[in-house]
């Protein structure tokens, strides 16, 4: 992880160190402490603003040299818009906004947390740390030679100057860890696949027991018995053996049922038999996205000691073509003792899936529980990459992830589900098969996974365009993004937790 940026809060009135950041609304007003800051240097201000054709706009920014008067070698000034109507989601931009604008040279900012009608609340400022931190992300740990001038000093040391200095700290322990949860998301798609293998997967989860998660793993043998042979035939194909990861938080009630997450984890996807063609197939290294966004989310909800029961369940194999691979015609038998015809060894996340959520259904029996899943192709093609697909059984549970996505900016676009879509999938020789051809793919991929939920409240998040790969943005410059893990803490903090 290179995460070299560290972030204080100090109050208001303190002097300024390197780059002076502060902000203002789509009339060019600043908040007082900011108007001192700047003392006579405001009408120059101005001008550059106005030679620079800069208004403001939220998350524009002006970059220049500090005026005369002005304490600091630099000036940033960020446009919030229209201060009145700023979310969540746009405090975290600002703090990437920021972060972009550190050199390699830059060690100090100061960012003065101010918006025109006063100091921001503690939640803005520590949103605004958090995207400081989640823009500064970058993933070099394979690089021996880093180049000169890139984006993200080496070492910045950043003061956020706040109303209240104590009350922000103290927010930020939690928001925090929430951060620390995505990088390792990151961190886990971004490495490579012969590195990250279902083993070390299960090595690496195992490491939230350091946070007192409890981590049960699953070996092969453990599958056998419980007769997963959906998830054991994807993984039957590699040198590298399968697990199941079941890790669990207790911090709600004893005895309350928990809500649950389940992640794909498939460590690489050549398609098996089936297989792809040779382009972007190393892009396959992230099939784990939902498995790594799983991990994250305990580390998340485990150090910021979350008060609710929460168990995540991750699949992990590797899907490779090999004399022992399983073929298309195979038929599976699941942990259900329902039936799979394989008829595309190349669709291999729904037969991991199957068994994961089968066994969570029936051994845990949570409150609901939400897969995310590098599915398929499909949904990129129908959303792109800016919106997760939901799939979900349940008005109520949808809802509340739709809102937890416009909060947080990991978004969710509902898709449907529905009886019809069933022949789709139905196999002349076994239960099912486990492609539906052409038509809806993502559809009928999350309806042979509804099979396998045993009527639990569930929601199917199919991560395919938003866990990697997609366009850079304020807050992301990795091609592993950490899709999911602010989305589903904000989920389980606002309605799961108890207060
Ligand atoms: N892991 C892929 C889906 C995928 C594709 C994820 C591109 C990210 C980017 C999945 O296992 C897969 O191969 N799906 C097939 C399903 C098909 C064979 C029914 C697909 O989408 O083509
Ligand atoms: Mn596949
Ligand atoms: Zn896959």
């Amino acid at each position: 992880m290179s995460d070299a940026i560290k972030v204080g809060f100090v109050p208001l009135s303190s002097a300024a160190r390197g780059i002076l950041v502060v902000f203002c609304d789509d009339s060019l007003k600043v908040g007082p402490a900011t108007a001192k800051a700047l003392g006579g240097a405001i009408e120059i201000v101005k001008r550059a603003a106005a030679a620079a054709a800069f208004k403001g706009k939220s998350g524009a920014a002006l970059d220049i040299l500090a005026p005369e008067g002005v304490k600091a070698a630099r000036l940033l000034v960020i446009g919030a818009g229209k201060a009145a109507s700023l979310k969540a989601n746009d405090f975290l931009k600002f703090g990437g906004v920021a972060a972009s604008k550190l050199s390699a040279g830059t060690a100090a900012m100061t960012i003065m947390a101010e918006l025109p009608d006063g100091a921001m609340t503690s939640e803005q400022a520590v949103a605004i740390a958090s995207g400081l931190r989640l823009r500064a992300y970058k993933f070099d740990r394979y690089k021996t030679k880093k180049k000169d001038g890139e984006e993200g000093g080496s070492r910045a040391d950043i003061s956020l100057a706040v109303g209240d200095a104590n009350a922000a700290k103290k927010a930020f322990t939690a928001a925090g860890h929430v951060v620390d949860g995505v990088i390792i998301a990151r961190d886990l798609v971004n490495e490579p696949p012969n590195v990250l293998f279902p083993e070390e997967f299960a090595r690496r989860a195992s490491q939230l027991r350091k946070l007192g998660v409890k981590v049960e793993v699953l070996d092969v043998k453990a599958m056998q018995k419980l007769g997963m042979g959906a998830l054991l035939g994807v993984g039957q194909g590699s040198a590298r053996p399968s697990r199941t990861v079941i890790m669990r938080w207790d911090g709600g009630k004893k005895g309350e049922a928990p809500v649950a997450f389940v992640g794909k984890g498939v460590c690489f996807d050549t398609g098996g038999i089936s297989i792809k063609p040779a382009g972007s197939m190393e892009d396959m290294k992230g099939d784990m996205g939902g498995a790594a966004c799983v991990v994250g989310l305990m580390h998340a909800l485990a150090a910021r000691k979350a008060k609710a029961n929460v168990v995540g369940a991750i699949g992990l194999v590797e899907n490779m073509p090999d004399g022992n691979a399983q073929r298309p015609g195979d038929i599976v038998t699941s942990m259900s003792g329902q039936t799979i015809e394989i008829i595309n060894t190349d669709a291999e996340g729904r037969l991991v899936l199957a068994d994961v959520l089968w066994y969570v259904a029936k051994k845990v029996k949570p409150k609901f529980m939400v897969d995310l899943a590098t599915l398929t192709g499909a949904i990129v093609v129908a959303l792109g990459t800016d919106h997760a697909g939901m799939f979900s059984n349940n008005d109520e549970l949808a809802e509340r992830l739709l809102t937890a996505g416009i909060e947080t900016g990991d978004k969710v676009w509902r898709m449907p589900l529905g009886p019809e879509y069933d022949k789709l999938i139905d196999s002349q020789f076994a239960d099912m098969k486990n492609t539906g051809g052409r038509h809806g793919g993502s559809i009928t991929a999350a309806q042979f996974l509804q099979r396998f939920v045993d009527g639990t409240p569930w929601a199917h998040l199919d991560i395919a365009g938003t866990a990697m790969g997609a366009p850079k943005t304020d807050i992301n410059q990795s091609w592993g993004s950490g899709y999911g893990v602010r989305l589903l803490d904000r989920l389980v903090a606002d309605h799961y937790e108890r207060k």
